[in-house]
């Protein structure tokens, strides 16, 4: 990444939702940390691609950027400007900036408004009128998207899963944004409509010089869309690096563990072959997570020092520049062979 001010600069990011308990007054018994100090930015025209299990805090990390959510700490900096606290006056002029695309196609359309209303509500919204008009515009946004222009008057029902989700990208371009929090796009989609919409963004990210935040679950997702990728643990990002640091030489065990999961990557024939390994057990509650290290109750290789000590999210010797692990005892091993691999999670 150059040295230019990002266009995202995330630092200690918090969320803590408060549990309310006790009786007959009610008040803050505990807390579920959703989201635990993330340091991370994005690049202007970059696409970060973020990973982790259910539960690890992605929605939150997303909700949090796009300033749906309040954060209980930390700072989020939008091209240089603070505003992690800001009002809405002063986020007025960057809220057409930064669009979210969300999971669900379905619920995140009006059943009852054209796709016309549902793409040009941001620039009514916002009092934005294109030269040329409203209408145009959404044409124009349509026939970017790949939907024929002249369904402008079709309701959300009459177009398949895959069509309802480019309605959802149309709307997001309709102010030119500079930052699009695609949370888990294609999740919801049938296999083989996934990769349409997974082109049709990085269409849209190359094209249109827009950076991306990318949520997904699974490192398969995100590989050739991301030139960045951060994994998530609960709550913490446990590695961060280049895309082909990241898949060809994964320093944290937990990113190993995801990525033998993935498929695609134990058939690659240029690439060193995956190990097997198998996590073990849910990801325990945020409410308490582990000491030390968290993910340690899941970790075959975890110590006393793991339990006592968080690692710092640091450049292990080894990285390059830029990719940082959180891990007292980072992979060193090259990725041996599927068939040769001992199953390390099934000893744990
Ligand atoms: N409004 C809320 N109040 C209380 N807890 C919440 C709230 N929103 C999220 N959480 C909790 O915070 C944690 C992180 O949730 P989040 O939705 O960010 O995870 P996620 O990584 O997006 O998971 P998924 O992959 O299932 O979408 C979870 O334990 C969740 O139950
Ligand atoms: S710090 Fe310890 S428990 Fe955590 S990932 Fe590294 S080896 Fe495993
Ligand atoms: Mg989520």
């Amino acid at each position: 990444m150059s040295n230019a001010t990002p266009l995202l600069d995330v630092s200690g990011l918090t969320k803590h939702f408060p549990i309310k308990g006790g009786f007959p007054i009610r008040r803050t018994v505990g807390a579920v940390q959703a989201v635990d100090g993330l340091d991370f930015q994005v690049a202007e025209g970059e696409s970060l691609g973020l990973v982790g299990e259910s539960g690890c805090g992605k929605s939150t990390t997303g909700r949090l950027i796009t300033r749906l959510l309040e954060p209980t700490a930390g700072t989020i900096s939008y091209r240089g400007e603070d505003i992690t606290h800001a009002g809405r006056r002063q986020l007025a002029p960057i809220r057409s900036e930064i669009q979210m695309i969300f999971q669900d196609p379905y619920a995140s359309l009006n059943p009852r408004q054209t796709v016309g209303k549902i793409v040009s509500g941001p620039m009514e919204i916002n009092d934005i009128n294109p030269a040329g008009g409203r209408e145009n515009r959404v044409r124009e946004l349509l026939e970017i998207v790949g939907l024929n222009p002249e369904h402008y008057n079709r309701f959300p029902h009459e177009f398949s899963g895959g069509q309802r989700q480019r309605i959802g990208v149309a709307r997001a371009l309709a102010l030119e944004p500079k930052l699009i929090v695609a949370d888990e796009p294609v999740s919801a989609l049938d296999v083989s409509i996934q990769a349409q919409v997974v082109n049709l963004l990085q269409k849209v990210q190359q094209e249109l010089g827009i950076a991306f935040v990318f949520i997904a679950h699974d490192l398969a997702v995100v590989r050739h869309f991301s030139q960045r990728v951060a994994v998530m643990y609960l709550g913490k990002i446990v590695e961060i690096a280049d895309r082909d640091d990241l898949y060809g030489n994964p320093r944290h065990p937990y990113t190993r563990a995801l990525l033998s999961a993935v498929p695609e990557a134990t058939v690659d024939d240029d690439g060193p072959v995956r190990e097997r390994i198998r996590l073990v057990g849910d990801v325990p509650s945020p409410i308490s997570p582990p000491s030390g290290c968290r993910f340690r109750t899941r970790c075959w290789k975890a110590t006393d020092k793991c339990a006592n000590e968080a690692p710092p999210l640091v450049q292990v010797e080894g990285n390059k520049p830029g990719h940082l692990t959180a891990c007292h005892y980072p992979e060193t091993e090259a990725l041996i062979p599927a068939r040769l691999s001992k199953n390390p999670g099934a000893a744990a």
